[in-house]
């Protein structure tokens, strides 16, 4: 049995899967294959571990029915067509949990960073421009007390509000598609619509899946909603937000500021105006880039593939319909 690993990942994921008898490439060519090379270069292997959100679309997944098992070194799943890989039969894993507490501390360094214009104050020092202390220059403004708004209340969300709980004695309120009652008890969320959860954060942190249905849906009319005071926070998918929209509330001072660890498209050009504001941090894509959280992803979507090559029920699985009827 042999598997395709489209990046590379921490040795304890690709040690586990040669310890089960599997033939493991990893694609180590900083250049990503493009969708017709992908397809060419899977239809030689049994499995998949998707590293770096490779577009899994109804055209690769026809193509390359065949795999017995497509693992996601990732959380989020919205760059694979699960209905169709379900259809055809193809179980697709991948590493919930594991991830969540490094991504919410993400989350919560961009909120404080925000909070204090932390980034730019950096810049301020690169540029020659620290003058000595300056009582009125640059302020940021204190998290004590506020209301955090959390958009996809689910474990990522909880580890979020959890923190911001315990740190600044923050008021929760969340908008989800169900409701957290585990949440309401232990941390005193209070569930409220998108637009009351527009209009009553003072933060505005984002953890929900991407699907077609929030596409964008942080746009103009929303941030229209936001208090001018306002920190809007995502760590979750860059296609939440309309850019053009975030960039112009920014500039007229609609929200207050943000912080992203996502960005659409990936990776962003460098001359991008978002980051010379002062008011806006942003980082990489490093939501689960900690060794811990890295090598648990590993060993997780490592199992994932184990488990699909045997013809087990992968032990974390995005589309479990795969196994009825
Ligand atoms: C990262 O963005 C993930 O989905 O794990
Ligand atoms: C929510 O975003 C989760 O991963 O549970």
């Amino acid at each position: 049995m042999k598997v395709f690993v489209t990046k590379a990942i921490p040795e304890v994921g690709i040690n586990l899967m040669k310890e089960a008898g599997i033939e493991v490439t990893v694609h180590v060519d900083d250049r990503p294959l493009h969708s017709e090379e992908m397809i060419a270069v899977c239809q030689q292997y049994d499995a998949m571990m998707s590293v770096g959100f490779n577009k899994i679309d109804a055209h690769f997944l026809e193509r390359c029915r065949h795999l017995k098992v497509i693992s996601l070194f990732a959380v989020g799943y919205d760059n694979v067509d699960i209905p169709m890989a379900t259809q055809l039969k193809i179980p697709v894993g991948n590493t919930p949990d594991v991830l969540s507490r490094a991504t919410a501390d993400t989350a919560f360094l961009l909120m404080l960073a925000v909070s204090r214009k932390a980034f730019y104050n950096y810049r301020k020092i690169l540029d020659g421009k620290w003058k000595g202390f300056e009582p009125v220059a640059d302020l940021g403004i204190e998290l004590y007390g506020k209301t955090l708004g959390i958009f996809g209340l689910g474990k990522i969300g909880f580890e979020m509000a959890q923190k911001c709980k315990a740190a600044y004695g923050m008021n929760i309120i969340y908008h989800n598609r169900n409701r957290n009652l585990h949440a309401e008890e232990v941390l005193e969320a209070r569930y409220v619509s998108y637009d009351e959860l527009l209009a009553e954060s003072d933060v505005l942190s984002l953890h929900a899946n991407l699907s077609e249905s929030n596409k964008e849906i942080f746009n103009k009319g929303a941030f229209a909603k936001m208090k001018p005071t306002a920190i809007f926070i995502n760590t979750a998918r860059g296609a939440l937000h309309n850019e053009a929209d975030l960039k112009e509330a920014l500039e007229k001072g609609l929200i207050w500021g943000a912080g992203l660890d996502v960005t659409n498209p990936e990776p962003m050009d460098p001359s991008n105006p978002l980051l010379m504001m002062p008011n806006v941090c942003i980082l990489p894509h490093i939501g689960s880039a900690t060794q811990e959280t890295r090598d648990g992803m590993a060993i997780m979507a490592a199992k994932n593939v184990i488990a699909g090559l045997k013809g087990e029920k992968l032990p974390t699985i995005v589309n479990p319909e795969v196994y009825e009827g």
